[in-house]
């Protein structure tokens, strides 16, 4: 099933997440739901906090990175109750774009490793180290269930000029490739 995606505005994407049960039967489906989502809208990430869900719970498909970062050949993962627990001091800055911003692009300075603990959709535990490019959409999604967004990161004067662009998402005044819903 594909989920539309709430845009920029709506209230879900500020809400606390919950912890995910991880013996939930209905888990895998949501899993496979959201991957099937993403993949509709073009996206390499999605959280559950963009399909309306408050729930600890994002999604990846980092392949199409491969040409760039071999070792990203077929990283697909989906992780639950995860908790980024180091980050380096080193940061970098790329250009980032996320589907509840539909065709907006800008450049934002994030930690360039992490280290991070999740639960699989097959309930196995992890704990690993990302850089480079997983290590960059890891924390754009990561800080979805933390009630964040990528424009959070631009500096005021950059919000700034882009104010009027923000607020025009939750107005409906964007166009999308794929089914986005708006604010009430
Ligand atoms: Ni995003």
């Amino acid at each position: 099933m594909i989920y539309p995606i709430y845009v920029y505005g709506s209230p879900v994407l500020r809400k606390e997440t919950e912890q995910v049960p991880v013996d939930a039967p209905e888990l895998r489906q949501l899993v496979d739901d959201m991957f099937e989502t993403m993949y509709a809208a073009s996206g390499v990430g999605l959280a559950a906090p963009q399909i309306g869900k408050s729930m600890r719970l994002f999604v990846i498909d980092a392949s199409p990175y491969e040409e760039d970062e071999p070792a990203l050949a077929g990283f697909k993962k989906a992780f639950i109750n995860a908790d980024i627990y180091e980050r380096s001091e080193e940061a970098i800055t790329m250009e980032e774009g996320c589907l509840s911003f539909p065709k907006l692009y800008e450049n934002v300075s994030r930690p360039e490793r992490i280290r991070i603990r999740y639960t699989d959709e097959n309930g196995v535990e992890h704990d690993e180290e990302y850089s480079g490019m997983a290590a960059r959409v890891i924390q754009h999604e990561y800080d979805h269930i933390e009630g964040k967004v990528f424009v959070d990161h631009l500096s005021p004067l950059r919000k700034t000029l882009l104010s009027s662009k923000l607020g025009s998402f939750a107005k409906g005044k964007f166009r999308a490739s794929y089914k986005c819903k708006l604010p009430k």
